[in-house]
């Protein structure tokens, strides 16, 4: 388990995650019934970005760095607003102490009523996450493996509510092991809200995890990617997510999202590319 986020929190992956993430919490809040947050692979859940790791790679530089830099088109302010209000304003000198992570964007949108359940793995990094999730009555930190998490929390007793499935991809196998999660998780509870995050880099290996969960019975598949840069190139450029029963605003919002983002984000001189499409219908 080599696999640290520390070196990569904020980054151009992040920030696609996570603004989609904040808008699918966004969306559900809306309605007043209480729901759940399950995040199988949950991390630290707040991040130094003047510390040793962040430091070192830099590569919040080219996402929430460079997000907050530029000017948010007015007609993408009410998208943006959700993940935006999580992460806060940066510094008088435009640099950042902190950066949120999936359980901290959804500790500050989520109401009293709501829940959250959050796995971690890496032993330090639990006792990280629980100091950083505070006293904080709806979180509940588990330690151990997600996968093995999350089946044991579904159907969850709120009946509405969204799992986020964001693996480090550090290990062969674990495009099969994401599938087999969704495809498990989807037959416990149909309902639920899932999304799944996955690195753009092998093509051939994206194709088959995701012509594998559309082939799997699940309805209401949207596919969301966006790269900023050469997928064959040095380090990672693409940022997938595949989101199954998300609200039906989300995909119209991503077509809205990925064309700023792509330009705001991409890196000079190498190709941008995003999508967002159905992989699956009702
Ligand atoms: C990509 S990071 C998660 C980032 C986080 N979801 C966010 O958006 O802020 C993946 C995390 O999964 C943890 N991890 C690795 N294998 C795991 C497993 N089998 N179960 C739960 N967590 C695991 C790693 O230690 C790492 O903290």
């Amino acid at each position: 388990m080599n696999y640290r986020h520390a070196f990569h929190a904020g980054n151009f992956a992040d920030v696609v995650k996570h603004a989609l993430l904040a808008r699918i919490l966004a969306y559900m809040i809306a309605k007043p019934a209480p729901l759940r947050f399950v995040d199988t692979h949950a991390g630290l859940g707040v991040y130094d970005l003047s510390g040793d790791e962040a430091s070192r790679t830099g590569e919040w530089r080219g996402g929430i760095g460079r997000l907050a830099a530029a000017a948010v088109p007015a007609d993408l302010g009410e998208i943006l607003a959700p993940y935006l209000a999580a992460v806060g304003p940066a510094g008088p000198d435009g640099s950042w102490r902190t950066y949120p992570g999936s359980p901290a964007v959804a500790q500050w949108l989520l109401r009293p009523e709501d829940r959250l359940t959050l796995c971690e793995l890496h032993p330090e990094d639990v006792e990280t996450l629980r100091a950083n999730m505070g006293r904080d009555r709806r979180v509940r930190v588990l330690a151990g493996d997600g996968y093995g998490a999350l089946n044991a929390a579904l159907p969850p007793p709120e009946r509405r509510g969204l799992v986020l499935i964001d693996p480090p991809f550090e290990k062969p196998g674990e495009f099969d092991a994401l599938q087999a999660a969704l495809v498990r998780a989807y037959r416990k509870w149909p309902t639920g809200t899932y999304m799944a995050w996955y690195p753009l880099k092998d093509r051939a290996a994206v194709g088959r995890f995701v012509n594998g969960v559309a082939v799997a019975g699940l309805r209401r598949i949207l596919q969301i990617h966006l790269l900023v840069g050469d997928p064959d190139g040095g380090p990672l450029a693409g940022s997938g997510l595949v989101v199954i029963n998300p609200p039906f605003t989300l995909k119209a919002e991503a077509e809205a999202l990925l064309p700023w983002l792509a330009a705001t984000l991409g890196r000079p001189g190498e190709p941008t590319e995003w999508t967002a499409r159905w992989l699956a219908g009702e």
